[in-house]
């Protein structure tokens, strides 16, 4: 068994996590567990999180990563699930030897993650306190499956359902076709004033 631990905030607006939520739902032997439709109060029912784990042989974390770090609910479900006694300390080895998936989805790209891109820092510089946490309860650490440049992907790749979507597609394609060199990776207008990169809508 597979147990994928998903949590995504804003799932109405997720394209990346959400086209591979509904494969990896689509396959059997995966239990998935979409933490935000499960518990949108916070009220987590560890003893349930914790039998899901004690059945699977790998444990996948999946989640956009926001602000460096994992989704709050994430965080929390860490917190009361990976319990002392349980998955660590005495008599805490529930968790050992079972493989450890992590499978982060990030808006930049690896410029934004190069020392002199907007994030400062490899995307390794942000891994080590999730790696330890599955390390810390006797887990084994499989090669992360880092999505980068998720919103870009989306654009290309995805369907644009809403307005909204189709429009940030559209902005994106423009930058495409009129800077090629320079701002091709912009994806929403928001960039554009960062960067004072904007171009000219033309009339259709
Ligand atoms: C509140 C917030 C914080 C974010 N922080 C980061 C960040 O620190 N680094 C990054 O690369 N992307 C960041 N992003 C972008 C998301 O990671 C990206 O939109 C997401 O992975 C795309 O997947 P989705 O289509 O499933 O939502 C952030 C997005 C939001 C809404």
């Amino acid at each position: 068994m597979i147990c994928v631990v998903h949590a995504h905030p804003y799932p109405s607006r997720s394209r990346t996590n959400r086209a591979l939520a509904d494969a990896l739902r689509a396959l059997p032997g995966v239990d998935f567990r979409s933490l935000y439709d499960l518990y949108p109060d916070f009220d987590i029912d560890a003893a349930a999180e914790q039998k899901a784990l004690e059945q699977a042989r790998l444990v996948v974390w999946m989640h956009p990563v926001l602000w460096y770090s994992v989704p709050a609910l994430l965080k929390h479900w860490i917190d009361k699930v990976l319990a002392y006694g349980w998955a660590y300390g005495e008599g805490g080895h529930a968790l050992s030897g079972k493989h450890c998936l992590w499978v982060p989805t990030a808006g930049g790209d690896e410029r934004d993650f190069a020392p002199a891109g907007i994030h400062g820092h490899p995307f390794a510089d942000y891994a080590p306190t999730v790696e330890q946490t599955a390390r810390f309860c006797g887990m084994r650490w499989e090669p992360p499956y880092v999505v980068y440049d998720a919103i870009h992907y989306a654009c290309h790749q995805l369907p644009m359902r809403s307005p909204v979507l189709r429009h940030l597609r559209r902005h994106h394609i423009r930058h495409h076709h009129a800077r090629q060199e320079g701002n091709f990776a912009i994806t929403a207008t928001f960039w554009d004033r960062l960067f004072r990169t904007e171009i000219a809508a033309k009339r259709r």
